[in-house]
């Protein structure tokens, strides 16, 4: 059980006050009688809570896929640059979503927000070792010597890249796919230029088994299906 003003302030964005005011007004039902108070108690999973006739349904936390421009931080403020969170619909904001790690600011694709901490923690451990997808642009094309390089795990002055995979594109060898497990700073414009190429352009565009939805567009965002999520055990 939870109180009313929790209920509707979790699940809308209505503010405590404002839902005062609704209760005062006679706005909103519980089972279909006039709530008695903000702060009388409602079952989370059992009562129909309805504001102006609209049920709502509670819900705490929310799980978006965000194709990212490029431009944007991942980030949920920034005094120069615009942060990917102003991307999220004006309907969902109050949630206060915030990314899921980090893509650079010229990096496009897939990107997740949540304000499930425990969400967050569980995909960024890494004792999930989970795969992130990126297609890459080169200024040279690849070699399969640069794919041995990838795959034998790659040394640099602050870490040792687990083993990766390049596959490159037979039809333009400067268009390649990158797969790694980990997600240092910049890693995968490092590994490519540590084989003496540099990254044009760059879009992850899978996280383990979760595709980047091909029909939503690049700035828009959506919510995780249940299937999407149970990919991730959620
Ligand atoms: N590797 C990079 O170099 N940049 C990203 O944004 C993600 C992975």
């Amino acid at each position: 059980m939870i109180r009313l003003d929790k209920y509707l302030s979790d699940s809308t964005a209505f503010s405590r006050k404002e839902i005062r005011s609704l209760v005062k007004r006679r706005t909103i039902t519980v089972n279909g009688n006039f709530a008695r108070s903000a702060d009388m108690k409602v079952n989370e999973n059992a009562d129909t809570v309805c504001v102006n006739g609209e049920n709502i349904v509670y819900r705490k936390f929310i799980y978006l896929m965000l194709n990212k421009p490029q431009g944007y931080l991942s980030a949920t403020e920034d005094d120069r640059d615009p942060v990917v969170v102003e991307l999220i619909p004006e309907e969902l904001k109050h949630f206060a979503a915030f990314p899921v790690g980090r893509l650079d600011k010229d990096t496009e694709g897939l990107l997740l927000l949540t304000n499930d901490g425990q969400f967050d923690h569980e995909l960024m451990s890494p004792r999930k070792n989970l795969y992130k997808r990126y297609y890459a642009e080169l200024d040279t094309p690849a070699t399969e010597e640069d794919v041995k390089a990838f795959a034998s795990g790659m040394h640099f002055k602050d870490f040792t890249a687990k083993p990766a995979r390049l596959e490159i594109d037979p039809e333009d060898p400067s268009k390649v796919y990158v797969e790694i497990s980990e997600g240092k700073y910049h890693q995968v414009k490092r590994m490519c230029e540590q084989v003496g190429k540099n990254v044009v352009f760059l879009k992850r565009v899978a996280i383990g088994d979760l595709q980047l939805d091909p029909a939503l567009e690049c700035g828009k965002v959506r919510e995780l299906t249940a299937g999407e999520l149970a990919i991730f055990g959620w």
